[in-house]
């Protein structure tokens, strides 16, 4: 089996009665090892819903969320967490780093939330900074860092437990195109190197068309992507 994760009629609905808003309505999804997805859609059509129901992070209304062969409706609330931690690895438009630590600790918290101690999971996260080019930083606090640095370390952070899959909402929207471009390009190299899925929303078309496959979230479904339209 090469599924890693797989949404099976996914709907999400918010709110009751007159109020309720039917966003995802019926998301099929199949997602194999190594493959790099990119979700487009217009703003407020579901992408980033759909990928907290993929992350466990919000139960779907009805359908399933699996990864690797494992429904995570199904876990305890600490297998979830877990699975979380080991095999997944999330990245915000926002860095989400802790401002008080160091990159090399940021980096470092989720292997030692992990079980690691100390000085592996520093030898381990200080190895994946050099990879995305923060050798120079490793000491430096979220604040002292520019926006690229941030999202790298970001970046980091979501890969240094080698993930299955890792989902990234708008990983680049608050970069200017260059540095964009950039964070895209270490996103795919770690996808090659390590062989973890990536699961991408964004708004940039060129670089949504650069990957494997490009799908459009539009009235609660995905669909393929097709630019001649
Ligand atoms: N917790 C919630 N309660 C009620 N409505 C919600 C909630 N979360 C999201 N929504 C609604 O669901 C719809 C989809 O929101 P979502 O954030 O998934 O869109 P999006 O495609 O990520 O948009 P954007 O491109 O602007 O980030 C929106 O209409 C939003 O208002
Ligand atoms: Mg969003």
């Amino acid at each position: 089996m090469n599924n890693v994760l797989q949404a099976t009629d996914l709907h999400r609905h918010f709110g009751a009665a007159r109020d309720r808003i039917a966003v995802l309505r019926g998301v099929n999804l199949t997602i194999q090892a190594g493959e790099q997805i990119a979700i487009i859609g217009a703003s407020g059509s579901g992408k980033s819903t759909l990928l907290h129901c993929l992350g466990g992070l919000e139960q779907p209304t009805q359908g399933s969320v699996s990864l690797q062969g494992l429904n995570l409706r199904q876990q305890s609330a600490a297998k979830l967490s877990q699975i979380r931690n080991q095999q997944l690895g999330f990245v915000y438009q926002f860095h989400h780093l802790l401002a008080e630590l160091t990159a090399l600790e940021n980096v470092a918290l989720p292997l030692m939330l992990g079980g690691l101690n100390r000085k592996q999971a520093a030898a381990r996260a200080t190895q994946m900074l050099q990879r995305v080019g923060l050798n120079e930083r490793v000491q430096h606090k979220p604040p002292a860092l520019s926006g690229g640095e941030r999202q790298r370390t970001a970046l980091a952070r979501a890969m240094v437990t080698h993930p299955a899959c890792l989902l990234a909402d708008e990983p680049t929207g608050n970069l200017d195109r260059q540095t964009a471009a950039q964070v895209y390009e270490l996103m795919r190299e770690l996808n090659r190197q390590q062989g973890t899925c990536l699961v991408v929303v964004t708004h940039d078309l060129t670089l949504a068309r650069q990957m494997d496959r490009c799908l459009v979230l539009r009235d609660g479904t995905l669909h393929a992507d097709t630019p001649q339209q």
